[in-house]
């Protein structure tokens, strides 16, 4: 290489570098591996090593990447918040243990072996044992408060007990286990949403949701790591987590003091193994110095603290050729490319089909169908096309275009505004949209018709005898026997499935209906307040947005289904079937708050939310979300941001703790 073509790599790495910071830390929505960006950042590192004139001031190699974004208050660090030299090798980390043992003449030193939690780095502070404030990594120097999301963490205690210090700086990461990760993709799924590529990203995505409603929605978790004090009052990094464990606070269980590097080879070979039994993602093992004292002795380099590194597991990357590119089309219209690979073998599964995403995804990628490509497993869960072998393309081989019409119906497809995704807007006329939102309707979570599968739904559309959910209620005998193999008894069995879904709770049947981001939960807290469909139909979108969980986007998403002519009809037909359309009362354990209007906010010591909740209407009151002039009382558990009781304050809204409330209830100290 010659120092020209060297200024040029030296630039465009940097530009590439530059924009899978942002990807990964904005964004949220990385589009290379770790492993990936890493070889980037190191090749980057060698050439700005023997091309220092063409290093750059603003390069990655001499910042960390940055998630500061507008929408919150920039506080700047105590202490930067610095990130970790990595490596991927055993060869690097004996080169490490060399040069500590080197800096260290002559000194013992012990390490602590931490597993590396993939999620996103956050400072908090506790003054006087309770929690004050909580800041993002950011740019390392300055971060965004996210305090008031960060409460809504339950396993995060607001207030601290037992013997902690007055003031002091604690740094650890938030994560998503995998199960509710999975969990709320198969709700987003259900409400015609797309899924998340992995729990990382809907953990830093949720912290910077603007309402905290929405995030307490999101079960996510903590560990904390890395204890920080002006006062040095413990010796080691072992015992200053000790002690915060007993305060109150999440560490982990896992970790372990080595004497040398062979304790921490045998740490590190038995997580790679035993991280995949784990109930969330790892990507490698942190070993840090534990003496505090030799910690400061080794110091930091401009980046990152010379007395720790992280060792990172590699995932496999598998390497196969694309066959084609095809198209799915969701019941809400949403059209979704999917890569058709020929098959290989990745993390022990046969992989066929990846997701592509969207547009802007074949676009950024450039893949054309004949390519070689890189195949991984984003979080482990959904394989994914990360890159593009260009060694291996021809010279011809022309860009790939997406497609302007429906696969299925021909339609022209219309492009969401400010998204990436492509809207097929033929509602009624599109098959795979209709039976779509059949299928959706009759699922075991919706309406429960489980003698009526998709491929019944087919025949009957096909047969013309079903165009929507209320044709199903029209259907009879004489009708069903005309399909092609359907006997007597089969027949019988989807009337008397049909029939009995007329038993099916209102809030089932308002999820069943399929209406853009109502999905399992949002139907729930739907329908207990708003006790009908009548109501639904009539309310503003300041009316919607009082229900839990329900912010600007799903109260936009349901004035405009019910504004539908079309949809119209169809609860009339559905309320002429004789399906449930309003809550049905649980007898009431008493009156006590006939009339008032009540408004529950942060964590509870004896109930939960829920059950609070429910307490508040079997007595006869009303649960609403936020506080307005309309709210007769707040009742306030622990942890409540400043900002809501100011307002309630402001409003004269009598404000409750948990045993008050108990005690106006009749459940008080017993
Ligand atoms: S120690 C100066 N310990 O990994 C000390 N970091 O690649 C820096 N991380 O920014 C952090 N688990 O977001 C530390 N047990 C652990 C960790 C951990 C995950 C993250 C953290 C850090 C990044 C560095």
């Amino acid at each position: 290489m010659d120092s020209r073509q060297a200024k040029d790599r030296i630039d465009q790495l940097t530009a590439a570098l530059k924009d899978h910071n942002y990807r990964y830390y904005v964004l949220a929505e990385p589009v290379i591996s770790d492993f990936e960006f890493d070889r980037l950042l190191k090749e980057l590192e060698y050439l700005e090593g023997q091309y220092p004139q063409y290093a750059r001031p603003d390069s990655p190699t001499r910042h960390v990447g940055s998630d500061v974004s507008n929408e919150f208050r920039s506080i700047r660090h105590k202490r930067p918040m610095l990130s970790l030299g990595n490596t991927y090798s055993a060869a690097e980390l004996k080169d490490f243990d060399g040069r500590i043992a080197k800096a260290l003449v002559n000194e013992t030193y012990e390490y602590v072996c931490e597993l590396k939690v993939d999620g996103l780095a956050i400072s908090i502070f506790y003054e006087q044992g309770r929690l004050v404030q909580a800041v993002t990594r950011g740019d390392g120097v300055q971060g965004d408060d996210v305090t008031e999301n960060v409460r809504t963490i339950r396993s995060l205690p607001k207030q601290l007990h037992g013997n902690y210090p007055s003031s002091f700086e604690i740094r650890g990461e938030i994560f998503m286990h995998r199960k509710a990760f999975e969990k709320l993709n198969e709700e987003r799924q259900a409400a015609g949403e797309l899924p998340y590529a992995n729990p990382r990203n809907v953990a830093s995505g949720s912290l910077k949701l603007k309402d905290s409603r929405e995030v307490a929605a999101r079960p996510l978790d903590i560990i904390l790591y890395h204890y920080l004090e002006e006062q040095q009052r413990f010796a080691t990094h072992w015992e200053a987590l000790e002690a915060a464990r007993s305060w109150g606070l999440n560490i982990s269980p896992h970790s372990r003091k080595c004497s040398g590097l062979e304790e921490v080879f045998s740490f590190l070979k038995h997580w790679d193994e035993a991280r995949k039994s784990l109930s969330f993602d790892t990507d490698g093992v942190v070993i840090k110095m534990n003496s505090l004292n030799q910690q400061q002795e080794l110091g930091y380099t401009a980046k990152v603290p010379r007395w720790a590194i992280a060792y990172k597991f590699q995932t496999e990357t598998a390497h196969t050729r694309l066959i084609n590119i095809s198209f799915q089309v969701g019941r809400t219209g949403a059209i979704t490319p999917v890569a058709n690979l020929e098959p290989v073998s990745l993390l022990g599964t046969i992989v066929k089909r990846a997701s592509l995403y969207n547009a802007n995804e074949i676009e950024r990628l450039d893949i054309r169908p004949g390519d070689w490509v890189y195949v991984e497993k984003g979080g482990e869960i959904i394989p994914k096309v990360t890159g593009v072998d260009f060694s291996k393309r021809g010279n011809d081989v022309p860009a790939f275009r997406y497609i302007s019409h429906c696969p299925e119906c021909h339609t022209e497809l219309v492009r969401e505004e400010d998204g990436a995704l492509h809207y097929c807007p033929n509602e009624t006329g599109c098959p795979p949209q209709v039976k779509g939102r059949i299928e959706h309707f009759v699922a075991r979570k919706a309406m429960n018709i489980d003698s009526i599968g998709s491929e019944t739904i087919d025949l009957l559309y096909k047969a013309g005898l079903v165009q929507n959910v209320a044709d199903l209620y029209d259907l009879r005998l004489a009708q069903l026997l005309t399909l092609e193999r359907m006997a007597d008894k089969s027949a019988q069995n989807m009337l008397n499935g049909i029939d009995a879904s007329r038993q099916v709770p209102f809030e089932r049947v308002l999820f069943a209906l399929g209406i853009r981001h109502v999905g399992e939960t949002v139907a729930r807290n739907i329908a207990a307040s708003a006790g009908n469909i009548a109501w639904l139909e009539q309310a503003s979108t300041e009316q919607l947005q009082q229900i839990e969980e329900v912010g600007q986007i799903i109260a936009t998403s349901i004035s405009h289904w019910f504004s539908k002519p079309a949809h119209k009809q169809l609860i009339h037909r559905l309320q002429q079937a004789g399906l449930k359309l309003e809550t049905e009362h649980k007898a009431a354990d008493s009156d006590l708050l006939k009339g008032n209007t009540l408004v529950i906010t942060g964590t509870f010591l004896q109930y939960s939310r829920d059950e609070i909740r429910e307490m508040i209407e079997r007595n006869g009151g009303k649960n609403a979300s936020s506080v307005s002039k309309n709210t007769n009382y707040l009742v306030a558990g622990e942890g409540v941001g400043p900002a809501k009781m100011e307002k309630a304050l402001a409003l004269g809204v009598a404000i409750l703790n948990e045993d008050e409330f108990l005690t106006m209830i009749g459940h008080g100290n017993k």
